[in-house]
């Protein structure tokens, strides 16, 4: 299949692993664990049509108030999917990375993905950005405060601060912000999710549950992308 347009930037909310796991009569964790068959699907087939980034929100700031073993499996599923699936994201040239308050990730979670980082850093291929106890607000409140720094120590005047000044300031000031944002399970919110980057985003939400998402629901929601027409606050060429 082609699209006249194939956003370079996706994000992607990997919302209802738990509804799935109780509508097949599971534990949560088993939603989480099936939940990779979706990223796996995902990473392929934006790496297949040349989409440039792909981020999935894997862990929030407000996911820490999860029960304390749902939280903890879902750490250890983090390194295992990246221990697992290193060697076949490396040979398809996949650069991971990730977004978030990575400083708050348990010592094995962080060890394995930096690991990862590192090993993948020069790789050209899509970029799959794991965003990990990350919150939109956190990330421009982290922004403010580093921007405040330079203010005090006089490396920074406030009238010279415009607004590519706090996007210098963000987590990962060289991605571009999405052009698309999926959220699945039929919830229709943004939930904190890069609140700064997602001003003028498309969004698309599907009710299928993120255990179920696959190429074909990818393929739907792009055809609907294409649809979409992205005025930035302009009005049509040619309009009166
Ligand atoms: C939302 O479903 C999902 C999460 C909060 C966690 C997402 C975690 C994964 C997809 C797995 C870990 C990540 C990697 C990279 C392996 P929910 O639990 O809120 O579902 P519900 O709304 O139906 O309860």
């Amino acid at each position: 299949m082609s699209f006249a347009s194939i956003p370079d930037h996706i994000a992607i909310i990997m919302d209802g692993n738990g509804r799935w796991a109780k509508a097949h009569g599971l534990k949560r964790i088993k939603g989480h664990e099936e939940a990779e068959s979706s990223i796996h699907a995902s990473v392929e087939f934006c790496g297949e049509i040349g989409v440039k980034y792909l981020t999935l929100f894997a862990f929030s700031t407000e996911n820490w108030n999860r029960p304390k073993a749902e939280v903890a499996f879902i750490m250890k599923l983090l390194s295992s999917f990246i221990r697992k699936n290193i060697d076949s994201l490396d040979e398809s040239n996949v650069r991971i990375r990730a977004t978030g308050r990575l400083d708050d990730l348990p010592y094995d979670a962080r060890n394995t993905l930096e690991k990862a980082m590192d090993r993948t850093a020069d790789n050209s291929g899509l970029h799959l950005i794991l965003a990990l106890s990350y919150g939109g607000r956190a990330e421009i409140t982290d922004a403010v405060r580093s921007i405040a720094e330079k203010v005090l120590n006089e490396e920074l005047s406030p009238d010279k601060i415009y607004e590519n000044t706090v996007q210098s300031h963000l987590y990962l000031p060289d991605v571009p912000a999405p052009e698309f944002l999926i959220r699945t399970s039929g919830e229709q919110r943004i939930s904190n999710f890069l609140l700064w980057e997602c001003a003028y985003t498309e969004l698309y939400f599907t009710d299928v549950l993120w255990p179920d998402f696959r190429r074909e629901h990818l393929v739907e929601a792009l055809e609907e992308f294409n649809t979409r027409n992205r005025r930035f606050g302009r009005i049509e060429a040619g309009g009166q």
